[in-house]
């Protein structure tokens, strides 16, 4: 399984591609820090935890084109795999994950594609996450390219629970036993359970806080 790059043109198409869309994941990896050093700033607490990205490999670009029956050429790649560049974006709680999604979204130059909310209709497998399809353009010498990137949104729990499903199912070749994909179920229910609780939780706990300042505050006038 190759992707067809047979002459010199070709090796430095796949070459230019591979630096557009990296360029793509670093501007939208930059986005997102400067949005969480701005949240620092006014809300005093940092939403993400922390940020993951990947190019995907040649040969999961080529699987995927093949199994959507497509030719494995370049021009298809950039038209048809919707996740070559892929940002990870994991936080705390819930309602971290629709501010961020709503930041991006609001971006002047960010385009959004499409979403899918698997939070609010979690997969079959139990999978949560928000997903968001975006194109950022990356300004080359001679040209502007809009770029695609997918960009996965999901807590700390969520990430646990789809890395663990994860390797399950590589382990099993997708065919899990009934009784592990069962389960699997019931700790995804269990992680959307604790979600809610912690984000409760948190949500008190600044109150809390608030009340204690204002107390202080007050206290201090008299
Ligand atoms: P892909 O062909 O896998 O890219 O799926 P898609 O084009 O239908 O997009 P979808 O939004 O459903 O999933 C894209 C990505 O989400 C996958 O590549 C995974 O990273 C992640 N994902 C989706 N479903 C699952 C799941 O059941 N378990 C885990 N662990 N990850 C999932
Ligand atoms: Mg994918």
């Amino acid at each position: 399984m190759e992707l067809r790059v047979e002459r010199d043109s070709d090796v430095d198409n796949w070459k230019e591609v591979i630096l557009i869309y990296n360029s793509a994941l670093k501007q939208i990896a930059t986005k997102l820090e400067i949005l969480n050093d701005e949240f620092q700033h006014v809300h005093r607490y940092n939403p993400i935890e922390h940020i993951k990205s990947r190019i995907k490999t040649a040969e999961s670009i080529v699987k995927k084109l093949k199994r959507h029956g497509y030719e494995s050429t370049i021009e298809n790649m950039v038209k048809y795999v919707n996740d070559i560049a892929g940002i990870r974006v994991i936080c705390s709680f819930t309602s971290d994950i629709y501010e961020i999604a709503d930041m991006i979204s609001n971006q002047r130059d960010i385009r959004v594609i499409s979403v899918k909310d698997y939070i609010v209709k979690p997969k079959e497998s139990g999978y949560m996450s928000y997903h968001m399809l975006v194109t950022v353009p990356v300004y080359l010498s001679d040209r502007i390219v809009d770029t695609k990137v997918e960009i996965q949104i999901r807590t700390v729990a969520m990430d646990f629970w789809a890395s663990l499903e994860h390797k399950i199912h590589y382990k099993f070749e997708g065919n899990a036993p009934d009784y592990i994909k069962d389960e699997l179920v019931e700790c995804a229910r269990m992680v959307s359970d604790l979600d809610v609780r912690m984000l409760s939780l948190n949500e008190q706990v600044q109150k809390f806080h608030q009340i204690h300042q204002i107390v202080k505050r007050d206290g201090n006038t008299e």
